[in-house]
């Protein structure tokens, strides 16, 4: 049997008969950019994520980036995050002007190792990015005493992590703000690109919605200048329908997570991914460690099982970021998880025999 990595076509049958009256609807009011389906989107992504503000963006680079800019991160700056972690994060710094600084991470929850941060802090620093990566939330209660007590605004990279919890608050609630990715693939994912920044501050959200839109809260009117980062009105209500069912979906995951995790635990030298116990992980990826990875990702390709790699080279290893000055050996346990890393299939609407197939392949690999 064949078991997709994801399966996005499965979903869009599931949804079409709300799906298509909505976008629609876009098309007869002819609200393509911004308008009302971003406006109700936002207003419902905010109230999920117990935050007063989301601000509909191009992409969860575009949320990074806008954060950044909005807290007046620039040239000469240091903003402190993790290799271990898709490019865009460094990339949102790199587009400031700032210089990105990695630390570490955790070897158990694969995020930001809050003992490394503190000591990665310099009178440069302006902003902490905690990657809440594959789903799971960093150690933010942690990172936050650290970076309240430099005085070092945090911002939440939650691109992979909707609806995802560290003790018992939202990702997105603890820092001054939480990007967010709509990337097709993500747990909430739009029909094309889409992202969003949730927000508790007022000036800030004010002045990132201004940011998104060429500076101007008036058209034509430019107090600062800015971007183009506007969420199109088809992805506002290609959100807004699958909103509703994120709930349910992440509990698919969860649960599927959960059958994975008896099952593997044990199986040759797997590791199986561990919910830090003051996290609920949104399992975006369920990501196994094994030293046979490169053999057991070429077993299960021959049987059509679909695996990824996130992330195969760490940041501080990339050809783009070698101006950096970081070499191997800088980030151990960060080099470790991209080496031994296999991500299997994980999405809301696996079946049982699917699950069954994977571990199934994975039994007969270790015998
Ligand atoms: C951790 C992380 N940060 C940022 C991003 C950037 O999001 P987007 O692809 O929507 O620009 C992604 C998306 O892959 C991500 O996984």
């Amino acid at each position: 049997m064949k078991v997709p990595f994801v399966d996005l076509k499965l979903q869009y049958q599931t949804l079409k008969h709300e799906m298509l009256p909505a976008v629609e609807r876009i098309m007869e009011t002819s609200q393509f950019i911004l308008g009302k389906s971003v406006e109700d989107f936002e207003k419902k992504f905010a109230e999920a994520h117990a935050s007063k503000y989301c601000i509909g963006v191009g992409t969860g680079t575009d949320a990074l980036h806008i954060v950044l800019w909005a807290l007046n991160v620039g040239p000469g700056d240091e903003v402190i995050t993790v290799s271990h972690t898709f490019i865009a994060t460094a990339e949102a710094i790199s587009l400031t002007g700032a210089r990105p600084v990695f630390v570490d991470i955790d070897p158990v929850t694969y995020t930001m190792n809050p003992l490394l941060l503190e000591k990665a802090i310099t009178p440069k620093t302006k902003a902490i990015i905690p990657v809440h990566l594959y789903g799971q939330p960093g150690a933010m209660n942690d990172i936050m005493a650290i970076a309240d007590r430099h005085g070092i605004p945090v911002v939440e990279d939650a691109c992979q992590a909707h609806l995802a919890q560290y003790d018992g608050k939202f990702v997105g609630q603890f820092g001054v703000a939480g990007a967010f990715s709509f990337y097709p693939g993500k747990n909430l994912g739009a029909y094309g690109e889409g992202g969003g920044v949730t927000t508790n501050d007022d000036a800030l959200a004010k002045k990132m919605r201004m940011i998104r839109d060429h500076g101007s809260d008036k058209k034509y009117y430019h107090a600062i200048w800015g971007h183009n980062y506007r969420l199109d009105g088809m992805q506002g209500a290609v959100l807004g329908v699958k909103l509703p069912h994120l709930a349910q979906w992440t509990d698919a995951r969860r649960a599927h997570a959960k059958v994975y995790t008896a099952r593997l635990s044990g199986l040759g030298d797997i590791v199986v991914p561990a919910e830090s116990p003051l996290a609920k992980h949104v399992y975006h990826l369920y990501v196994v460690q094994t030293g046979n990875r490169d053999s057991l990702q070429s077993y299960l390709t021959e049987r059509e099982i679909g695996v990824g790699l996130h992330y195969p080279l760490p940041l501080h290893l990339q050809e783009a970021y070698k101006d950096l000055g970081y070499k191997n050996g800088d980030f151990p346990i960060t080099e470790k998880v991209a080496a031994q890393g296999l991500s299997l299939p994980m999405f809301a609407e696996l079946t049982h025999e699917q699950i069954d197939t994977v571990i199934g392949a994975i039994e007969d690999f270790f015998d």
